[in-house]
């Protein structure tokens, strides 16, 4: 996985109320808040045509943002040009437009399921998003039928290797320099995805969704690549 420029220093404490929360494939028009997020977060950061590359041309990736809701979501009563217009604006069947907290993006090759990032805005940290997003890949791995998840990891990134080891995630080996610009090693962490790690998920699960109001429109969900998208849209921003 990537170099993470700075992990998570102090601990917010989480929220006391559920706020309603998305968890979705990305899109393109989420490109320049997820860059803006990558660049506080890695070093080198992706630019807006590695995400379109990810988006549209690769074929293994699957990409995830978690979205805050601004708009309460569509219930019964919504009326269907309202829902129409939802539409139009880019929200997706249980998701209104809102901010994006945190994105990450799970490769499928064979049988390996590999997470090539995951961060969540800094302002943000602390609060579960995290959490959130891995959970939302790990389930993307289980949907898929994967045999096994795995992702490298600075070895100095303590808060992301605590998360991975929360959802079952242990060290496979070492990989020596790995990251380039310091030449610092990484952690190979893996998950196999037996019996005992899908009963562990299950439970996790649980856990958050009696925390959040999470719609999941994503680990579930089949990728969205063959919707066509409006040509305006491909611009590069
Ligand atoms: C790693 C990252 C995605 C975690 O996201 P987050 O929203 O802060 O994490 P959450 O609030 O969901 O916390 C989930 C778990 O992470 C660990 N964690 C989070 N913050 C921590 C901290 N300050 N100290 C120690 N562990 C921490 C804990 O295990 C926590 O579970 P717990 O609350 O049950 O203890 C985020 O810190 C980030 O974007 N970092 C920069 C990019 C990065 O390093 N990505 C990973 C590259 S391998």
């Amino acid at each position: 996985m990537r170099w993470a420029a700075e992990a998570g220093k102090r601990r917010a404490p989480k929220p006391a109320l559920p706020m309603p929360l998305c968890m979705r494939y990305m899109r393109l028009g989420d490109i320049p808040a997820v860059v803006a997020i990558d660049r506080l977060s890695f070093e080198p950061a992706w630019n807006y045509a590695s995400y379109r590359f990810e988006l549209i041309e690769s074929q293994v990736s699957h990409m995830v943002v978690l979205e805050r809701q601004a708009a309460p979501r569509e219930s019964a009563r919504t009326s269907w040009l309202e829902k129409l217009r939802g539409r139009l604006n880019g929200a997706s069947a249980s998701c209104a437009v809102g901010d994006i907290l945190g994105y990450g993006c799970i490769w499928r090759i064979a049988d390996e399921a590999h997470i090539s990032t995951i961060a969540t805005h800094p302002s943000r940290r602390g609060n579960g998003y995290g959490e959130i997003l891995l959970a939302g890949m790990v389930g993307k791995a289980l949907q898929l039928g994967a045999g096994y998840i795995v992702l490298e990891v600075r070895v100095s990134n303590q808060v992301a290797q605590n998360l991975y080891s929360k959802y079952g995630f242990s060290r496979y080996g070492r990989r020596r320099r790995y990251y380039t610009n310091n030449n610092e090693d990484a952690w190979d962490m893996r998950l196999r995805l037996d019996g005992v790690a899908r009963r562990r998920f299950a439970q996790l699960s649980e856990r958050m969704q009696a925390r959040y109001e999470l719609a999941d429109d994503f680990s579930s969900a089949r990728h969205p690549r063959r919707v066509r998208m409006p040509r305006d849209h491909l611009a590069v921003g």
